[in-house]
């Protein structure tokens, strides 16, 4: 397990976009403890979501960490905006391109919280170079691109794989994709200390928002 405490990261992905500011309000009253922005490009993934002026948008509505999920290629064309559309975190696929060094360097100089990611089906291996750079790692556990996907059950062992190789460092290790109560358990006692949710918060209505995230974390235990 993780010594890092518990985080709670919704993914607006599954909010209602009409009201993506009352979302997030809402969202941060039932004990959202981050904010998940998914931002996609129609290229690195087949859908199109947000950019940074909808982030910029958003800000106001809460002083919680701003976690930033970039599924866009090219990357380094894009952080300074995202940097000053108020991220907090932000998270580059070790995917999007030939320079993922380069890309987390650059977060780095905007002062931001370093996060890196790999898809279900690449090798935690892809990690070793540069996990001595980041403050997070996100296992995706599914194929990024949309919400309410079902969890892929490999991503266990391998975010006890990256906890492994994270060794003393304070790493956050972060899981996305299909994360439920169900699979809360395994995944921080794997060692994972940051999980997004976007359909198992967002189902129910808002009224649902206080009891979906309690249910994800007392399952986390
Ligand atoms: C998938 C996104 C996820 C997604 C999670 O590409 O990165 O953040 O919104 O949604 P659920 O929890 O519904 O799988
Ligand atoms: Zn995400």
């Amino acid at each position: 397990m993780s010594a890092n405490p518990l985080m709670i990261s919704p993914s607006i992905l599954a909010a209602d976009f009409a009201r993506l500011g009352e979302e997030v309000r809402d969202v941060v009253a039932a004990g959202a403890d981050w904010i998940h922005v998914d931002v996609m490009d129609g290229h690195f993934v087949p859908n199109i979501t947000i950019g940074p002026d909808v982030l910029k948008a958003i800000r106001p509505y809460t002083e919680k960490v701003m976690d930033v999920h970039l599924m866009i290629s090219p990357t380094d064309l894009y952080l300074e905006a995202f940097a000053k559309a108020g991220a907090d975190v932000i998270t580059a696929h070790v995917e999007s391109g030939p320079h993922i060094h380069r890309t987390l360097q650059t977060i780095r100089a905007l002062g931001k919280q370093v996060g890196v990611t790999l898809n279900p089906g690449t090798h935690v291996s892809a990690l070793a170079p540069v996990i001595g750079m980041v403050d997070m790692v996100l296992v995706m556990s599914v194929n990024p691109g949309f919400g309410g996907q079902a969890f892929i059950p490999l991503a266990v062992e391998r975010v006890r794989a990256v906890r492994q190789m994270a060794g003393d460092r304070p790493i956050r290790i972060e899981v996305d994709g299909g994360v439920t109560s169900a699979n809360a358990g395994a995944l921080r006692e794997a060692g994972a200390d940051t999980l997004v949710a976007g359909s198992a918060v967002f189902k129910g209505g808002k009224d649902a928002y206080a009891i979906n995230i309690a249910a994800i974390r007392d399952a986390a235990g």
